[in-house]
């Protein structure tokens, strides 16, 4: 037998108008934990799709061997049933179906066409055991966090007698904790045999698990590292990635905040469902012209819901508290209120990112601020083209075509686009939740140059980050939060990490 479980020889993938793969080659050696990296739109996800029969043989050029065999998948169905299992990019389970049902749906056995509830109840403990997700299996889905949702795909993974385990950036949505511990479990995988094929963006988590560390670019196979006996560094990867040495992540702006632009006063912010429940409590800030705030601190802080709630409400319909734009007093009740008085929002959350999935890049794009490109309710044709095609470029988002529409885009390119709409409002004051989510290292410079300019053009932009060195190296001042309260604020010239982190702590 072969000392690789899957070997993948010239595969090539053609989509209309895009060569997603050309002539890709990869082995990958029973046992270990490989990494594959490569900027947004390289063909990462388009690759593993081919080879766990999400797009079936003959869809794609070249040879796929699983175990040495041949692999002749029409369907995912085909290649679990042989002990391969994909946990995709955006997570796949039915949100109103339960734990249980979920990891073995598609797969019980009937007797007398009649299902043993009980027995899949019993056996769905031990996975979610061995997954370290301590819920009861009856829970439904949809009531727990992305965290908990991705270790249940894991526990169905297992279910399955999976040997080779594909993960496309299994940690994007993840904090620093839930990372670790899903990090963990994969190399505990290892120990037991199970092969991991991890696809991600986050480099330093790719040197800490992995064995082997492919990298794609623009659809090939660039090269395949050995991490220890190449003595592999994250600059090398990236050096590969981008096909040039980026020296530097982030780059250098100029500083020097004017007036107050937003002022927010003992802004409190009560919980949806529990109403004596405080999400937000007394928070008082101040954003200047022309500053980048970030905020810090632990998931569930309430980072999010503040910026929500500011934003016409998003968040939580009871709030107490001041909200000041431009030294007058504001209520907005909706976010349309607060995108009219120049606030602008990029939310974390990838599922309700705001895009129509089946519509292009350009109309994505504009269709939230028609009157930038039309003139007597008419729209310019020409100039909502211009206008697409400059954020195309600014923001390398990688399409043959603007009018391509926007699912065929890999992930991060969906991303970039979720950028685009809202920069395309020009709003003077931005607030981005994660911006820089799935989306690589190429890339978020770029993202971080874009906002640079606009606070060269006099705008201002809060910045909710859980990347310390992207707050680090992003922010004027840094305000840390935990327990939905704020817990301190650190200038750029004596913010570090230990301190951020302390001030969560410790307060
Ligand atoms: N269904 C599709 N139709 C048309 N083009 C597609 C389709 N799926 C992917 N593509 C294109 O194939 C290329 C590779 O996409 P893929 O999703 O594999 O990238 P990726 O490396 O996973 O990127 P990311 O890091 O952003 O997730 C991209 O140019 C993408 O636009
Ligand atoms: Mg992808």
């Amino acid at each position: 037998m072969s000392e690789y479980i899957l070997e993948i020889k010239n595969l090539t993938k053609d989509f209309p108008g895009v060569r997603a793969l050309e002539n890709v080659s990869l082995n990958v050696k029973k046992g270990e934990i490989h990494s594959i990296c490569g900027e947004n739109g390289a063909g990462k996800s388009t690759l593993m799709s081919c080879i766990s029969g999400v797009y079936p043989k003959g869809d794609y050029e070249g040879k796929v061997f699983f175990k040495g065999h041949e692999a002749h998948y029409h369907s995912v169905k085909d290649s679990e049933k042989e002990g391969l299992a994909i946990i995709h990019q955006e997570l796949a389970l039915s949100p109103y179906l339960s734990i249980y049902e979920n990891i073995f749906l598609g797969h019980m056995e009937t007797k007398f066409g009649v299902i043993n509830w009980n027995k899949y109840i019993k056996e769905s403990k031990k996975y979610l055991n061995i997954v370290g997700l301590h819920e009861p299996p009856e829970t439904i889905v949809s009531k727990l966090g992305v965290g908990k949702q991705q270790l249940v795909e894991i526990a169905r993974a297992l279910s399955k007698k999976t040997e080779l385990l594909i993960l496309d950036e299994p940690t994007s949505s993840l904090n620093d904790d839930e990372s670790e511990k899903l990090l963990n479990l994969i190399l505990e995988f290892k120990k037991q045999g199970i092969t991991s094929v991890m696809i991600s963006h986050k480099l330093n988590e790719v040197l800490k698990v992995a064995d082997t560390v492919t990298v794609l670019r623009d659809g090939k196979s660039i090269r395949t590292f050995d991490v220890k006996g190449d003595n592999l560094t994250e600059e090398m990867i990236i050096k590969d990635m981008v096909g040039r040495d980026l020296t530097q992540r982030f780059p250098e702006r100029k500083s020097s905040p004017g007036e107050t632009v937003m002022e927010v006063k003992n802004w409190t912010v009560y919980h949806p469902d529990y109403h004596n429940i405080k999400v937000v409590d007394n928070v008082s800030f101040y954003l200047r012209k022309g500053e980048i705030l970030a905020f810090c601190g632990p998931m569930g802080a309430g980072r999010t819901e503040l910026m929500m709630s500011l934003f016409g409400k998003s968040y939580g319909s009871r709030s107490t508290g001041e909200l000041r734009i431009n030294g007058k007093t504001r209520t907005f009740n909706s976010s349309r209120t607060a995108i009219n008085s120049g606030l602008g929002y990029i939310s974390e959350d990838r599922k309700s990112l705001g895009l129509v999935l089946i519509q292009d890049i350009k109309t994505n794009i504009t269709h939230s601020s028609l009157s930038k490109i039309s003139q007597f309710g008419i729209i310019d044709n020409q100039k909502e083209i211009k206008e697409a095609e400059r954020y195309r470029n600014d923001l390398n988002i990688r399409t043959p075509s603007i009018n391509q529409i926007v699912r065929n885009l890999s992930g991060g390119n969906q991303q970039k686009v979720v950028v685009s709409k809202t920069l395309f409002a020009d709003p003077d004051i931005l607030i981005v939740d994660e911006p820089t989510r799935g989306i690589d290292v190429g890339a978020k410079t770029e993202i971080y140059g874009i906002l640079n300019s606009l606070i060269a053009a006099g705008k201002s932009v809060i910045m909710v980050s859980s990347e310390l060195p992207e707050a680090l190296g992003m922010a004027d001042r840094i305000y840390v939060m935990n327990e939905g309260k704020i817990k301190g604020v650190l200038s750029k010239e004596e913010a570090t990490q230990e301190k951020i982190m302390h001030l969560a702590l410790v307060g």
